[in-house]
């Protein structure tokens, strides 16, 4: 499999991985990782914090939401997106319609930053083997990012503006951006933008079964084609936009 055209694998710097990133990567459950959440001290958000708010939802879900921190609210709470931008997301879910227990729901950090600044660097890297041991546990077809911070976890140089509501593939997971529903919440254009694109999230999840199908089928050996990880996504033709990226899917 290529690599997204604008983005670094998430775990690129493990250079850097300490004992406790290990520790972590080790644990075998979502509640193993959401108790390790409520007691780190990994940062300085630790200082701040009311609740830390690991995420919730499905154990299995096909789609995984990222949003970018924990507002008052969820600090207050301990859960994710429980504030107005939680209701629209609820609602917007709801139009597909979805359930917030067919999906899981997390964040990029998973305490909150104070006046809900940006998370700094620092943060992000600290809390950053809790998302990745999420991912690995909860294996989703589709992650859905919630805004531009999400969304630069994954596909670091991308815009916004040109990504939401198109599916590139990273590391057999089809990353889906979506435009964050408190920036939803301040635009009606926007409102409607992210209510559109939340709607392509069923497509999404089928690109990506026809994607892992492909996949088993080609490492089952069955049907001549060569062995699995030498194989691009294959998405089919008509879903391919832009033939110059094979990791596109629409
Ligand atoms: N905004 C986020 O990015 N995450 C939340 O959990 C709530 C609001
Ligand atoms: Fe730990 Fe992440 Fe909270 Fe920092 S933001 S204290 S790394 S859980």
């Amino acid at each position: 499999m290529t690599e997204p055209p604008n983005g670094p694998d998430i775990a690129a710097g493990d250079a850097k991985s300490t004992g406790a990133d290990k520790y972590i990567g080790e644990l075998s459950s979502i509640e193993e990782i959401a108790a390790a959440v409520r007691s780190c001290t990994r940062c300085g958000l630790v200082g701040t914090r009311i609740n830390a708010v690991p995420g919730e939802g499905s154990d299995s879900p096909s789609i995984l939401f990222i949003g970018e921190g924990p507002g008052a609210n969820e600090d207050e709470q301990g859960r994710p997106f429980v504030g107005r931008a939680g209701k629209l997301l609820d609602e917007l879910l709801g139009v597909v319609p979805l359930l917030r227990s067919d999906v899981h729901i997390t964040n990029v950090v998973k305490c909150r930053p104070p006046g809900n600044r940006d998370p700094l660097p620092e943060e992000v890297r600290a809390c950053r083997p809790y998302l990745e041991a999420q991912i690995g546990l909860l294996k989703p077809y589709v992650i859905a990012t919630l805004g531009r911070h999400a969304m630069n976890r994954f596909l670091p140089n991308a815009r916004i503006s040109d990504q939401h509501g198109r599916a590139t593939v990273w590391r057999d997971i089809v990353i889906f951006p979506l435009y964050h529903p408190a920036a939803a919440l301040r635009s009606t254009t926007l409102r409607q933008t992210l209510e559109n694109d939340i709607r392509q999230l069923p497509e999404a999840v089928l690109q990506s079964l026809e994607m892992s199908a492909t996949r088993s089928q080609a490492s089952s050996g069955t049907d001549g084609s060569v062995p699995a990880g030498t194989t691009s996504p294959a998405p089919t033709e008509s879903s391919v936009e832009d033939e110059t990226d094979q990791d596109r899917l629409f």
